[in-house]
């Protein structure tokens, strides 16, 4: 198994643990980190909606906890009839570990669908 397809199957198992019982969305999110390893994420979600967070976010957040610090490529998944796209705030937040040639890819249960750069998704950041 190459790595993507790691970052495949690490991506789609953290959407299986999400916890989302206000939107029934799962979201699952993997990063291959310049340390060589996958981290991951799933939405986590609250009573008090606001306070929820994003798969992105967790993945990121186990990143840096784990000591990566750059995202090489990472894997947004989610079984649904329409592709997840990262929102603003979690475009920022990979924007702030991403080089210039990190890849996003937004993925369902057939595979990768679309890949973008960070810039794409959030041109001209602060
Ligand atoms: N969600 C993510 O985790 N990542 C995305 O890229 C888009 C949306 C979550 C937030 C919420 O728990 C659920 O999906 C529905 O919006």
């Amino acid at each position: 198994m190459n790595i993507r397809e790691k970052l495949f199957e690490s991506a789609q198992r953290a959407a299986a643990n999400a916890y989302c019982p206000y939107s029934r969305f799962a979201v699952g999110a993997a990063v291959y980190a310049d340390d060589g390893r996958i981290y991951c994420g799933c939405n986590v979600e609250n009573v008090s909606y606001p306070v929820g967070t994003c798969a992105e976010s967790g993945a990121i957040a186990a990143m840096v906890c784990g000591g990566g610090r750059k995202i090489i490529e990472m894997i947004i998944f989610a079984d649904a009839n329409k592709l997840v796209s990262p929102c603003g705030a979690c475009r920022q937040r990979i924007k702030e570990f991403s080089a210039e040639n990190t890849l996003v890819h937004l993925a369902d249960a057939g595979g990768i669908r679309k890949t973008f750069t960070i810039d794409e998704l959030l041109p001209f950041s602060f």
